[in-house]
């Protein structure tokens, strides 16, 4: 009888492993590698804001932030790997790019990373369905999928704001001017209705 390696079945017997399928497993090993592509990428566009022949402290925070949230939805995966009995496997993290010639083009460079990340998101809940684990579906539309889509809208909008900013700058202040007016003065947000 042919040895059995005993890795390879720890690695396919954990003992709790149950409708978890390996293309799902390699799928989500994938999302926890772009998860922290993007946290690296986010690290670098920060600091790149933050040297001294730059100074956007804004930005700087802002993708500080960003960078921090990454590394927290690839640990939230590695942490479900785990409860579902699968092997996290993590490879090496390419080079960010390092330098952007101005915000507009960092924003825009973070906008186009989040809907890679979302349309990876989008296919490993597409296969969870085709290989019927709805316990893996559950977990992507519960922790990323609105997130995701949130996070997608503050970035066209600032995209969107630091345009009018840079060519419509009395529309721009008046549009900030009314975030605090409203019709009858109590002092709240403008809403539409
Ligand atoms: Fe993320
Ligand atoms: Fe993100």
């Amino acid at each position: 009888m042919a040895k059995c390696n005993p890795w390879l079945i720890r690695r396919l017997c954990m003992i709790m492993r149950q409708n978890f399928a390996k293309s799902c497993e390699d799928k989500l090993n994938d999302q926890i590698n772009m998860e922290l592509k993007a946290c690296h990428q986010y690290l670098a566009m920060a600091y790149h804001f933050d040297r001294a022949d730059v100074s956007s402290p804004g930005i700087h925070g802002f993708f500080l932030q960003a960078s921090i949230e990454e590394r927290e939805h690839a640990e939230k995966i590695m942490k479900y790997m785990n409860k579902r009995g699968g092997s996290i496997i993590l490879s090496s993290v390419p080079e960010p790019v390092p330098q952007f010639e101005d915000t507009m083009s960092a924003l825009k460079h973070a906008l186009q990373m989040e809907m890679e990340v979302n349309q990876h998101l989008l296919d490993v809940h597409a296969l969870a369905g085709k290989e019927n684990d709805p316990n893996l579906c559950d977990f992507i539309e519960a922790n990323f999928l609105q997130e995701q889509v949130d996070g997608q809208k503050v970035l066209a909008d600032f995209i969107r704001q630091l345009e009018r900013a840079q060519t419509d700058v009395g529309d721009y202040l008046f549009d900030k001017y009314m975030i605090s007016g409203s019709m009858h003065g109590n002092g709240q947000q403008a809403k539409k209705h």
